[in-house]
């Protein structure tokens, strides 16, 4: 499994910087605030998510921190979305979304077009485009327009049409397919009226998390990431993209996916 290999402290976004991480409570969403609370020219992190996640960094008996602070959200309730965006008061530089859906108890992602079920079709939904775009309706305006800023959300290189050699996981590449078309919309309608804003899609790699146990069988050790290294490269990414590369995917080496 590859390591991490450099530190966040070289940013081409200059200091002061506010973050907020949606998902604080997944593999990739923690592992983006860890790295995030360590970069000295991080000055706030929201981290949103259903189940509360705490730092471990953070004093376990301290209740609140000065930089980091957590917000409930959940996909199916916009209106706990619109509370979390009222209790920032100041506006960001950088949104990250980190949430996302494959499996669980009930659902599996499909190997012929014989299991695509609605229920599958709808949760894949609902937490890869409905979620995501949500928090881009109510955090785009909460971003700051005199510098550079970025909105990231993860996707998946099978999100990618022509990238599509293998088939399968219906539900899951046509969510991830969906979303990278509302990131693209929200860039081409961003450049007018925001246009220091990026916005951008992110292949984080194949990451060891809870969402990729079932399938890492079949990974090659080296092709497995550690959520700590796809983090650091990840915010490798967003230090480095420019407003040409808004409406894009990318992957945790830097490299364009092919829509
Ligand atoms: N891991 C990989 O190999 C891999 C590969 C390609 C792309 N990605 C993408 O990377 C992103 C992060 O994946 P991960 O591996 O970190 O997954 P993960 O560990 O399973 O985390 C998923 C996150 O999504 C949140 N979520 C799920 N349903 C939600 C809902 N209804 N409302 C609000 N939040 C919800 C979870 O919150 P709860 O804790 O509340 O459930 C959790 O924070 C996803 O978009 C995934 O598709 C991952």
């Amino acid at each position: 499994m590859n390591k991490i290999v450099n530190s966040a402290d070289s940013s081409t976004l200059k200091g002061g910087l506010h973050i907020v991480v949606v998902g604080a409570s997944g593999g990739i969403g923690r592992a983006l605030i860890d790295q995030l609370l360590q970069n000295k020219i991080v000055a706030k992190i929201y981290g949103l998510s259903r189940a509360e996640y705490k730092p471990e960094c953070i004093n376990a008996t301290t209740a609140t921190s000065p930089i980091y602070q957590h917000l409930v959200i959940d996909y199916e309730d916009e209106h706990t979305i619109k509370c979390a965006v009222e209790q920032i008061t100041q506006k960001v530089d950088q949104v990250i979304v980190a949430t996302g859906f494959l499996h669980n108890k009930h659902i599996r992602p499909e190997k012929t077009f014989k299991q695509v079920t609605s229920d599958n079709l709808l949760q894949n939904m609902l937490v890869n485009v409905i979620g995501p775009s949500l928090i881009a309706k109510h955090f785009l305006p909460m971003l700051r327009t005199d510098r550079k800023t970025v909105f990231a959300a993860l996707s998946a290189r099978v999100g990618s049409i022509s990238d599509n050699q293998l088939g399968g996981w219906y539900s899951y590449r046509s969510s991830k397919a969906a979303l990278n078309m509302m990131i693209k919309t929200f860039s081409v309608e961003l450049k007018r009226v925001q246009p220091q804003t990026v916005i951008i899609g992110l292949h984080p790699g194949t990451v060891d998390t809870g969402l990729s146990k079932p399938f890492q069988r079949n990974v090659a050790p080296n092709k497995l990431f550690a959520r700590e290294y796809s983090a650091q490269c990840l915010l490798n990414v967003i230090d480095d993209v420019t407003v040409e590369d808004s409406g894009y995917c990318f992957a945790w080496d830097g490299k364009r996916i092919a829509e």
